[in-house]
């Protein structure tokens, strides 16, 4: 399952709907900003959708993070050592996981993940690909604290959470689970931990807003998917042809925030409460934070890690940060 899925536990009402999907899109209609949490996007259609946003020419991240991942496999292992369990917060559906894998030479695998169903099957599909690396899933939510299999005691731990997904959080949000992360790799009793963690970098804006608003349209499609869904599971009225999908350049927070723009003035319902639109209102539906060396380094600082070493692509687009579980000291 998509990793931002991941960040949610599913509980449904008598008649099937999801409680915390209805509270969060009324809350988040009732505001004066309407918004709407991003992770919402990823139903079926929207995984799929997304799936084809990392094929996309004006999509770099994830062929830049590849890049990172295919050419510095040399010093990935000088910089974490052989031996050391790798721990990843999502599990590795995508090409990235195997590339780490065959690089720094793992003594075990342990992918974190909600759904039972999906952890097992990429779990087997790893675990096919290195059979000499015990491959240990757990099935948890990775946003809290996760208890890590005694099969992995005493080792090293590296966590990896690539994709930038750490972007599409507010500060707030992602220093908390940096340090519930923390918290799941130290497990409390000095255990020395690492982190590799993929941070999408600030740049040309043109170049940003191409890559969230795609020629062929399909990062728009991918945002007016969320109308769909709420139409259909949350009995949502929405006239989806009534929104524009926007991708805007927050300068001086250094984010892309995507919206749906109503065309004109209109009213709606969901799950039978009304709201009205004026005509150039918007929903906020995503924000994806792209990070210079420092601000990266300010986060991860935040969070309880040190960062030890940063790799980019060649076009400079993406960064891989290794970063240590800072040791809780006195500071001056
Ligand atoms: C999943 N996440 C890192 C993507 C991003 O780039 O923020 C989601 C996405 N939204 C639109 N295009 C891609």
């Amino acid at each position: 399952m998509p990793v931002q899925e991941a960040l949610r536990i599913i509980d449904e009402d008598a008649s099937g709907i999801d409680r915390a999907f209805r509270t969060d899109v009324l809350q988040g209609l009732s505001q004066d900003q309407k918004a709407i949490p991003a992770r919402w996007f990823y139903d079926e259609r929207g995984s799929e959708l997304f799936e084809e946003i990392t094929k996309l020419d004006e999509y770099y991240p994830t062929r830049a993070e590849t890049e990172i991942l295919k050419t510095n496999g040399a010093a990935f292992a000088d910089a974490i050592g052989a031996g050391a369990a790798v721990v990843e917060f999502g599990s590795g559906s995508s090409a990235k996981t195997p590339l780490l894998l065959q690089a720094i030479d793992p003594a075990a695998y342990v992918p974190i993940d909600i759904s039972g169903d999906f952890l097992r099957t990429s779990s087997q599909q790893l675990a096919a690909k290195f059979p000499a690396i015990p491959v240990c899933p757990v099935e948890a939510d990775f946003t809290k604290k996760v208890t890590m299999p005694d099969a992995i005691n005493g080792m090293p731990r590296l966590g990896f959470f690539p994709g930038s997904t750490i972007g599409n959080l507010v500060p707030r949000t992602a220093v908390d689970l940096l340090r519930e992360m923390r918290e799941t790799l130290c497990d409390g009793a000095g255990q020395s931990a690492k982190l590799l963690i993929g941070m999408d970098r600030v740049k040309d804006t043109a170049v940003l807003e191409q890559a969230y608003d795609d020629a062929r349209g399909v990062t728009a499609a991918f945002n007016i998917n969320l109308l769909h869904r709420i139409n259909r599971e949350l009995d949502g009225t929405f006239d989806v042809h009534d929104f524009a999908h926007r991708a805007i350049w927050n300068d001086d927070i250094a984010r892309i925030e995507m919206h749906l723009e109503a065309q004109r003035d209109i009213a709606f319902s969901v799950c039978g409460s009304s709201f009205t639109m004026a005509k150039g209102e918007t929903i906020h539906t995503e924000n994806s934070h792209k990070y210079t060396r420092r601000s990266a380094n300010a986060l991860l600082l935040a969070g309880g890690w040190t960062p030890l070493r940063h790799w980019r692509d060649a076009q400079d687009r993406f960064m891989l940060i290794l970063a240590e579980a800072s040791p809780l000291r006195m500071a001056p």
